[in-house]
C-alpha cells in the first residue's frame, strides 16, 4: 500500500493522484508505505544479490510495474575512502560519495529514473521543471529515453554552461526566464497546475525524492550494513537532504542498520536561508531576496522543501553550516588534487563545510563522515579559471627539460 501523505496535517492522497501539494492544507507531500508489508516483501526478495544501483532497491520504491522503468543505469556510484583529504582536514575517516558518476553527472538521475517512470505510469506526455542546471540536464535525458516532451525553465545567464549544453543536446525545450530560480519554480508550479497534462518533476514531486533516497541505502550497503556517523551535503532547494534522511530512517526502521547519521546541510553564504534558520533556532525560513554564489547549482533563496530539511536536520541531531565562495573553490581544488575527484562548486561546498566544522571543533576526529559530491566538475568549467593556465614551450626535449627543471640523465657508458 503506497500513499502520498501531507507532512503537516497527515491528509492522505491516493498514490496515482496527480497532486503536488496537500489538498487540505497546501503543504508538501511524502510517500508512505506499509512498512510491515515491505518487511515481508524483503524477506522473499533477492535484492541483496542485485548489483548496486537505484533499482537494486526496487522493493523500497513506489513503482510496481517494472516493465515501464526508464533507466540509464543510475546509482551504484563510488564511495571513495579519501585518506589524503582526511589527513589534510584532520579526521580519521572521510568518504566521498561521488554522484558525478551518474549518467548525466549528478545525483538528480536517481530521482528522475523514478519520476519519469511514474510519468509513464500516469500516462503523461509532457514533463516540466525549473532548474539551476542539473535537474534540467537529468530530466531532459530521461524524457528523451522515455519519448516524452520536456520543457525546462532556467534563470537566464546564470546556469553553468555544461548543464545547458546537456539539456539542449537531449532535445529539451529550454526557456531562459528573466528572473532567478525561485521565480522560475513558481512559474512551473503554476503551469503544471493549469495544465493537467504537464507533469512537474521538481523535488516537490515526492516520487522523485523516492529515487534520491537510494543514495542513503547505497552508502549503508557500501559501509557493510552500517550507517556513517555523519553525512555532509550541499543544500539548495532542500529536497535531497530530506530524501537522504528518509532513506536512512527507512533502513533503520527495517532493521538493516542499527544507527542513524547526523545530517549536516551546507549552504553558500550568499544563499543560506536554511543555515540561517538553524543558527537562529527558528522554525521558519526567511527567504533570501537576491541569492548569490559561485555555486550556481545552489543559488536558491526560497527553498521549497525547507520544512522537510529543517526536520531532517533537527530529527537527526544534525546542523547546518555556511561557507564562502572562496572556501568552496579552495575545497574544489583540494579534492581534485588530493583525491582525483573533480566536482562542481556546489558539491565542493560539502568538503568546505566539513573542513570548517573540524576547525570549529564541532566534529570528533574518530567519526566516520560521508560527504556527498553531488555533481561532476566538468559541468561548470568556467569557475575553474583559478586552476591556472597550462605552461607553454617549443616542442623539443631541451625546452621541456629547461621549463620543468628536469635534469638530464647521465649517459651510461658501454663497458
Ligand atoms: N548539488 C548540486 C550539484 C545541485 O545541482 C543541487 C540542486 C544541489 C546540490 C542541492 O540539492 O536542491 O535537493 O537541496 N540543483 C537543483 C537543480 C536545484 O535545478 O539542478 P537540493
Amino acid at each position: 500500500m503506497i500513499r502520498q501523505v501531507c507532512i503537516n496535517c497527515g491528509e492522505e492522497h491516493e498514490a496515482d493522484e496527480i497532486v503536488y501539494f496537500c489538498r487540505r492544507c497546501g503543504d508538501l507531500l511524502e510517500i508512505e508505505y506499509d512498512y510491515e508489508e515491505l518487511a515481508e516483501r524483503l524477506e522473499r526478495s533477492d535484492w541483496r544479490s542485485l548489483p548496486l544501483s537505484v533499482w537494486r532497491y526496487r522493493d523500497f520504491l513506489p513503482i510496481r510495474d517494472l516493465s515501464k522503468v526508464v533507466s540509464l543505469n543510475e546509482g551504484g556510484t563510488g564511495l571513495h575512502l579519501c585518506s589524503r583529504l582526511a589527513k589534510v582536514i584532520g579526521l580519521k575517516r572521510v568518504y566521498v560519495k561521488n554522484e558525478g558518476e551518474n549518467p548525466t553527472g549528478s545525483f538528480k538521475d536517481r530521482g528522475m529514473t523514478v519520476g519519469v517512470t511514474k510519468a509513464l505510469e500516469l500516462n503523461m506526455k509532457t514533463v516540466i521543471c525549473a532548474s539551476t542546471g542539473n535537474t534540467s540536464a537529468s530530466l531532459a535525458a530521461y524524457a528523451a529515453k522515455a519519448g516524452l516532451r520536456c520543457i525546462v525553465l532556467v534563470p537566464s545567464g546564470k546556469i553553468a554552461y555544461g548543464k545547458l549544453v546537456q539539456a539542449l543536446a537531449y532535445g529539451a525545450e529550454i526557456v531562459q526566464v528573466r528572473g532567478n530560480f525561485d521565480q522560475a519554480l513558481r512559474t512551473v508550479i503554476e503551469l503544471s497546475e493549469r495544465h493537467g497534462e504537464v507533469y512537474l518533476l521538481n523535488s516537490i514531486n515526492p516520487y522523485r525524492l523516492e529515487g534520491q533516497k537510494s543514495l542513503a541505502y547505497e552508502v549503508c550497503d557500501q559501509l557493510g550494513g552500517r550507517a556513517p556517523d555523519r553525512v555532509v551535503l550541499p543544500v539548495g532547494n532542500a529536497g535531497n537532504i530530506s530524501a537522504l534522511w528518509k532513506g536512512f530512517t527507512e533502513f533503520y526502521r527495517l532493521g538493516l542498520v542499527d544507527s542513524l547519521p547526523r545530517m549536516v546541510g551546507v549552504q553558500a553564504e550568499g544563499a543560506s536561508p536554511i543555515a540561517q534558520a538553524i543558527k537562529r533556532g527558528s522554525d521558519v525560513v526567511t527567504p533570501v531576496e537576491n541569492p548569490e554564489t559561485v555555486a550556481t547549482a545552489i543559488r536558491i533563496g526560497a527553498p521549497v522543501s525547507w520544512k522537510k530539511a529543517l526536520r531532517a536536520i533537527r530529527d537527526s541531531d544534525g546542523t547546518a553550516e555556511t561557507v564562502t565562495d572562496e572556501e568552496i573553490l579552495e575545497a574544489q581544488s583540494m579534492l581534485a588534487r588530493c583525491e582525483g575527484l573533480f566536482v562542481e562548486p556546489a558539491s565542493a561546498s560539502s568538503i568546505a563545510g566539513l573542513k570548517k566544522m573540524v576547525e570549529l571543533g564541532e566534529i570528533d576526529r574518530d567519526e566516520t563522515v560521508v560527504c556527498v559530491a553531488t555533481g561532476h566538475g566538468l559541468k561548470d568549467p568556467d569557475v575553474m579559471r583559478r586552476v591556472g593556465k597550462p605552461l607553454e614551450a617549443d616542442a623539443d626535449v631541451q625546452s621541456i627539460e629547461r621549463l620543468l627543471g628536469l635534469t638530464r640523465p647521465s649517459r651510461i657508458e658501454a663497458s
